[in-house]
């Protein structure tokens, strides 16, 4: 089977968002064993959940260099880390005996949003970035966000047809908030000219949230690339998508479909 995948783990997905620096191994194990039988060549982007955000948010990481503040020690700490995170999943795939190759966006990307800098690494094998806190030509430093990764490489390198978002304890895209949701919430499809209402957690996030992701998922789908947004703890959606197949959750649909 030709073709590639363009996957985000989403941080709240694959760590424990209350718990500083816990991932969910279980979960990350079982979405690796879907990473497995997938017959395409993979770009797999990961998150941040507890291993980015709270310390990020606490030191103003996003809003770059700020007088006054010492921010050097967390910046220090974030991309370590991310590095920590990064090796609880290689090691994953490891134990599948997969081939991989690990660039920390730090090494190659520079600033933050959909039009950062850098040559996006590939690899034969399965090509594994993350968000994380990279050099800013403007404010010193920036938090690149997963979903902007997402957008640059499936947009920018050939032949990919399909791109999956997946997420921590949502189905997809609700149209009330996750705490109000019931099955008949889900969008089967959702594209710009339709509204949701997001629940941003301000006070953990420092990228964007669902907003971002739908944004972003928005802007691959305009270049005619089916992407979905799933729930990861049910990994097999993941395959089912792979395989051409359609699954629970919400495909995200340009607006001039
Ligand atoms: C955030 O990346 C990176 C840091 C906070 C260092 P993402 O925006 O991709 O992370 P999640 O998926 O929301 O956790």
């Amino acid at each position: 089977m030709g073709g590639k995948v363009v996957i985000k783990f989403g941080g709240g997905l694959i760590t424990d968002k209350e718990n500083m620096c816990t991932p969910n191994m279980h979960i990350i194990d079982s979405l690796v064993d879907i990473l497995s039988k997938v017959e395409k060549q993979i770009i797999l982007v990961h998150g941040a959940g507890s291993f980015g955000h709270m310390k990020a948010k606490k030191a103003r990481l996003a809003e770059g260099r700020l007088p006054g503040l010492n921010q050097d020690i967390s910046v220090h700490e974030v991309r370590e880390d991310m590095l920590l995170l990064n090796k609880h999943v290689t090691d994953s795939i490891q134990r599948y005996e997969l081939d991989y190759s690990t660039y920390p966006p730090r090494d190659w990307a520079a600033g933050d949003g959909p039009n950062f800098k850098g040559n996006l690494p590939l690899s034969d094998g399965i090509t594994v970035v993350f968000g994380d806190v990279v050099d800013d030509y403007e404010k010193e430093f920036a938090i690149l966000s997963g979903d902007d990764l997402m957008y640059r490489y499936a947009t920018e390198i050939p032949d990919v047809d399909c791109v999956i978002f997946a997420m921590g304890g949502v189905d997809g895209l609700l149209k009330v908030p996750p705490s109000e949701a019931t099955v008949n919430d889900l969008f089967k499809t959702w594209s710009p000219d339709m509204n949701f209402k997001g629940e941003h957690a301000t006070e953990f996030d420092v990228t964007g949230g669902i907003g971002l992701k739908v944004t972003r998922a928005s802007m691959i789908a305009e270049k005619g690339i089916d992407v979905w947004l799933v729930n990861g703890m049910h990994p097999e959606r993941i395959l089912e998508l792979v395989e051409g197949k359609t699954t629970i959750g919400t495909k995200i649909v340009s607006g001039n479909c």
